[in-house]
């Protein structure tokens, strides 16, 4: 027995090394085209001024924006002045001196920030896609809501050197931890229609390819899994300090519910306050595989938030499992699969149904969500053996979380035991019926 549970955990530990080793050119093997990219038309030339608009779109499958949102930076190459904004806001004027007397314009910075209205701004400060208070949603989840747009006047600027007709500012920022963004370069001109028949095109259109990469952030872990199974009457929780220990510096975190009426920080501040606990994350996700029927198999699904204050709008989570194209039914949460390298159809995403459960609620309000998922087992493949019931890998939010080690897993109690036990079961109904026919 001993041996045999060595051989498993050592088939285990190098199942988990070839899924660790996939490649990643430094993006999300998950999203591997995923990017936010900006869009600069330029609309008009009215000699001393350019009208632009500009665009942010969010292409990534489940990577959103969340708040505080956006703040679009760039450079600018000479003396530019913005003269006028529609749909976002420069966060500082900067000098503007030189313009006495007349308006004074929107922004005189050599690297403005711009950032998104709220929604709700007052009708003459908005332009069409605007106001959404800098938040981005995925691709899957909200197509609608993916895409800001802002529009603005500003003065041109002799200095400015470019191949160009018009001088496109460089060194674009995106003011979110973790991406950066690449050159400007030009593209064939935006189309657009008024009437649905005519097609009219923008002037120029440039634009900025802005990728995600964990590396670039002081990257820590946001959320843990633990694992049970209705076969063991044990938990597997969360890995010890999956995402900090309790009692490091910068591990700040709440014992009860008594201490909530102290003085709690903003919501908007940036490191989170947790619940106590012994892995410190502010997302834990259960696992639960629930029943096993003749044809399928149960898993309940739990998303604990251990945020005291932080709801968590529009969430999802990415799940990596063989029998998800398998997957037969959903219960109140949305999925889809996603498309991966090879297509095997082992992965998927899933979120809250709008106004039912996508908000995940703070801690202090028992924030919690969860779904059953009913799984056809493909007969080739299903086991309850070496922990294939459970997830190779899941992400909250684009975040990948700590998963317990292999070793840990649930395991099948003594199967020669079931078996005698069933046998037995068998043997008593045969002998039932027998009795019944004589
Ligand atoms: C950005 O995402 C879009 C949409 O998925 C894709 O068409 C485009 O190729 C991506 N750009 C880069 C540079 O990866
Ligand atoms: C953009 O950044 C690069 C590298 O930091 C710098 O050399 C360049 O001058 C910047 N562009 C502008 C317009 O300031
Ligand atoms: C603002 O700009 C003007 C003209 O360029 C300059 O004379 C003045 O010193 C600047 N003021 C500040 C506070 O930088
Ligand atoms: C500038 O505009 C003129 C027409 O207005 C065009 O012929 C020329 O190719 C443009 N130059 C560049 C570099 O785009
Ligand atoms: C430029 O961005 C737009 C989104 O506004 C996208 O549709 C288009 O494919 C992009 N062009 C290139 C060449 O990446
Ligand atoms: C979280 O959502 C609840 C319920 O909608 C709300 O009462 C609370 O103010 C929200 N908390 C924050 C920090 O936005
Ligand atoms: C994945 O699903 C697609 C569409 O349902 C199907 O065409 C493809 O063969 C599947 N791939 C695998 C490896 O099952
Ligand atoms: C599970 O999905 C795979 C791939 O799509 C398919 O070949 C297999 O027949 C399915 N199994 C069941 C039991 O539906
Ligand atoms: C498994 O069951 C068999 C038969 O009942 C017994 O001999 C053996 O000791 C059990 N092994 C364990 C690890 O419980």
């Amino acid at each position: 027995m001993y041996t045999k549970s060595m051989g498993n955990s050592l088939i285990f530990i190098v199942f988990f090394i070839i899924v660790s080793i996939t490649p990643s050119y430094g993006y999300d093997p998950l999203d591997p085209f995923g990017n936010i990219t900006i869009t600069w038309d330029f609309l008009s030339d009215n000699e001393d001024t350019i009208d632009v608009k500009v665009s942010i779109h969010n292409f990534q499958l489940f990577r959103h924006v969340e708040e505080p949102g956006w703040k679009l930076g760039w450079t600018w190459r000479g003396h530019e002045v913005i003269l006028a904004m529609f749909g976002a806001e420069a966060m500082e004027q900067g000098n503007c001196t030189l313009f006495r007397g007349q308006d004074k314009p929107h922004c005189c910075k050599k690297e403005p920030v711009i950032i998104d209205l709220m929604p709700g701004a007052p009708y003459n400060m908005q332009s069409a896609n605007c106001c959404k208070g800098g938040v981005l949603t995925s691709l899957t989840q909200d197509v609608t809501k993916h895409v800001a747009s802002f529009q603005m006047n500003y003065m041109k600027s002799s200095t400015s050197i470019s191949g160009s007709n018009f001088s496109m500012p460089e060194n674009f920022t995106l003011g979110l931890p973790g991406y950066s963004c690449a050159k400007p370069f030009e593209v064939p001109p935006t189309k657009f229609t008024k009437n649905g028949h005519r097609w009219l095109q923008v002037l120029e259109t440039w634009n900025v390819t802005c990728t995600y990469s964990p590396f670039l952030t002081s990257y820590t872990p946001k959320c843990c899994v633990s694992f049970s199974a209705f076969y063991h009457s044990d938990i597997v929780p969360c890995p010890l300090c999956s995402c900090n220990c309790q009692g490091q510096p910068r591990a700040d975190c709440i014992d009860s519910y008594k201490t909530s009426v102290l003085k709690l920080p903003q919501a908007n501040d940036a490191e989170p306050v947790v619940r106590c606990s012994h892995h410190m994350c502010p997302i834990r996700v259960h696992w639960h595989v629930k029943q096993s029927y003749r044809e399928y198999w149960r898993v309940k699904i739990t998303i604990t938030n251990l945020n005291i204050i932080k709801n968590y709008s529009q969430w999802n989570l990415v799940v990596l499992h063989p029998n998800l194209r398998n997957l037969t039914q959903v219960f109140s949460f949305n999925y889809q699969p996603l498309p991966t390298y090879g297509n095997f159809n082992d992965t998927g995403i899933f979120w809250g149904l709008k106004y039912y459960n996508d908000l995940l609620l703070a801690h202090g309000e028992d924030g919690n969500v969860q779904t059953e998922l009913l799984l056809n087992k493909d007969q080739g493949e299903f086991t309850f053996k070496e922990g294939w019931t459970f997830p190779r890998k899941i992400s909250f939010n684009g975040d990948e979380c700590v998963m317990p080690s292999p070793d840990h897993y649930p395991r099948l109690p003594n199967s020669s035991h079931i078996a005698t036990k069933s046998h037995l079961l068998c043997l008593f109904l045969m002998l039932l019926l027998t009795i019944l026919f004589l």
